[in-house]
């Protein structure tokens, strides 16, 4: 028991900030960039969603249907938004080309706002992400069995 305590309290310091993120992004092997938002919706909201990332203090708008907000015309046309199962948005944004700066890709779902920071020219490959979102996606259910039986 105390055992199996320790091997939960270090995987969750090492992997909970990390990996169960609500936001996720990675370059396709056709350049294209995805961004995976996994925002739980909220039945009192409208849904909508919102793509854009920041280099330093300005917001780009990528996608969005919220209502009165509208993408940079730079990429207008150039992405697509389709619903994931069971829940969330994901953002495809053609042509991508790694930014020169770090960037910061946010997204925005229900009035809640999901972020993740990216190093210059540091984008994972999406197949590479496989691997790494299916084994966290276990460790992150491990940790909510754990967390509600004790
Ligand atoms: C935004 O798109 C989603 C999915 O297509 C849809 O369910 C939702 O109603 C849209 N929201 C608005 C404000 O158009
Ligand atoms: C985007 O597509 C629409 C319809 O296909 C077109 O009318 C519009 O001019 C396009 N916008 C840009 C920036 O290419």
């Amino acid at each position: 028991m105390l055992k199996s305590l320790f091997v939960f309290g270090v995987l969750g310091v090492l992997l909970i900030p990390a990996q169960c993120d609500r936001i996720s992004v990675c370059v396709e092997d056709d350049n294209d960039l995805r961004v995976d938002c996994l925002i739980p919706p909220k039945p009192s909201q409208i849904a909508n969603y919102e793509f854009s990332w920041s280099t330093g203090t300005k917001e780009y708008v990528i996608n969005t249907n919220v209502s009165g907000s509208s993408a940079e015309k730079e990429f207008k046309n150039k992405s697509y938004v389709e619903e994931l199962d069971p829940q969330g948005y994901r953002m495809i944004l053609t042509g991508y080309t790694d930014t020169l700066h770090t960037t910061t890709y946010m997204c925005k779902m229900s009035g809640e706002v999901a972020s993740i920071s990216v190093e210059k020219e540091q984008v994972v490959q999406c197949s590479a992400m496989f691997l790494k979102s299916a084994g966290s996606w276990i460790v992150c259910l491990l940790l909510f069995f754990y967390q509600t039986h004790s």
